[in-house]
């Protein structure tokens, strides 16, 4: 990229040369995509988390949900309107089975996890504090928690932990991590739970023991739970709220995934502490067409309990369907809510890949 006369400042100059996969990333952004007419030999995008399954019962239910009145568009409270926050309450307390009820005040709206994020590390980290954060996790959450705020992010690996999700495996290896960098205070704790990419679940006993773990040393505990609802085959999981509240637990959930409402750009922060709450209100603003689409459609639990009863069998049907065959091998994990062809295509140019590099070692060999 050419350097301006007048360039941005030093720190977001720095986030314009992320490094080889960001600009791979960006490069890709230029090619066609994947159409099975007009470009049949098209990348498909396997970047972000894309969930097709349901665009037949979406595009025949949303179109009640998007017609707006004139008041409805004026301004509307940046945080969610009380109707979408008794929405949301409604949602977690039928669908995520919490320990104690979830009421529209311990809830706030903002656009997206990707937001929340941002906004939570900013809230809850004083300078020269430290987040931990266990590896995998999604691409972007080092940048996400990062970017803004000049946090130092201390991921901890958990690819040699035989059950990453088991409080025997977990605890000694943050324990270290703290040990280790005992010179910077922890503020949070941050987990995806259902994980991404490892598909994993913390337990409750886990989710219980990691809590009490951060509350011993002042810590905040922060768990991304934007794929909870996408579970199938009876996986067991447990949400964050089915443990009893503590303050310094909070949870991010967002309709991009198990909905597939990228766009719609809705993201609640459930959390029983008032001071955090409030703070993160400061920084949200939430669109009213967003908000009204939303509270629309989560007040109805019925159809979203239609639209669930649907989902998790097409969902069990196409992982099945991408694992048949193909192996249990990581990457596979991230195609299976594409349309069918697209994931066998996909598979297709991973295997050829995978194929023209292993016949590159052999040579070298
Ligand atoms: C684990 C995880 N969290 C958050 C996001 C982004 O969520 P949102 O669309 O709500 O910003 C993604 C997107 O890929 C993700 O995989």
């Amino acid at each position: 990229m050419q350097s301006s006369t007048f360039p941005p400042s030093n720190r977001a100059s720095a986030t314009l040369q992320q490094g080889p996969a960001w600009n791979l990333i960006q490069q890709v952004k230029q090619q066609p995509r994947y159409n099975p007419k007009s470009h049949p030999d098209g990348l498909i995008n396997l970047s972000g988390t894309i969930n097709n399954l349901m665009a037949d019962w979406m595009s025949k239910h949303a179109k009640d949900y998007l017609q707006f009145t004139t008041s409805e568009l004026s301004y509307s409270p940046l945080a969610g309107s009380n109707e979408l926050l008794e929405a949301a309450a409604g949602f977690f307390n039928r669908f995520f089975h919490p320990a104690d009820p979830v009421l529209a005040d311990h809830v706030l709206a903002a656009n997206g996890v990707t937001s929340l994020i941002n906004i939570i590390a900013w809230v809850l980290y004083n300078s020269g504090d430290s987040i931990l954060y266990t590896t995998p996790n999604f691409y972007m959450l080092d940048y996400n928690l990062g970017v803004r705020n000049n946090i130092i992010t201390i991921p901890i690996s958990t690819t040699s932990i035989k059950c990453p999700f088991n409080t025997a495996g977990l605890i000694p290896v943050l324990d270290s991590a703290i040990q280790s960098h005992s010179d910077i205070s922890c503020r949070m704790l941050f987990l995806c739970n259902p994980s991404n990419p490892q598909k994993g679940c913390y337990s409750k006993e886990t989710l219980k023991a990691l809590a009490a773990w951060c509350a011993e040393r002042n810590m905040h505990l922060v768990v991304n739970k934007i794929y909870t609802i996408s579970t199938f085959d009876n996986t067991s999981f447990s949400s964050i709220l089915t443990i009893p509240v503590r303050q310094n637990m909070h949870c991010l959930y967002s309709l991009s995934k198990n909905f597939n409402l990228g766009s719609a750009r809705v993201s609640f922060l459930v959390s029983r502490n008032l001071q955090i709450r409030a703070a993160v209100s400061k920084l949200t603003s939430l669109t009213v067409f967003s908000d009204v689409f939303v509270s629309r459609f989560l007040s109805q639990l019925d159809l979203v309990q239609d639209y669930l009863d649907t989902y998790r069998p097409r969902l069990a049907e196409a992982y099945h369907h991408t694992f048949a065959g193909h192996g249990h091998t990581g990457c596979f994990q991230l195609v299976f809510t594409q349309e069918p062809r697209a994931t066998e295509l996909a598979i297709q140019q991973i295997q050829a890949a995978i194929n023209k590099l292993d016949e590159r070692k052999r040579l070298d060999a």
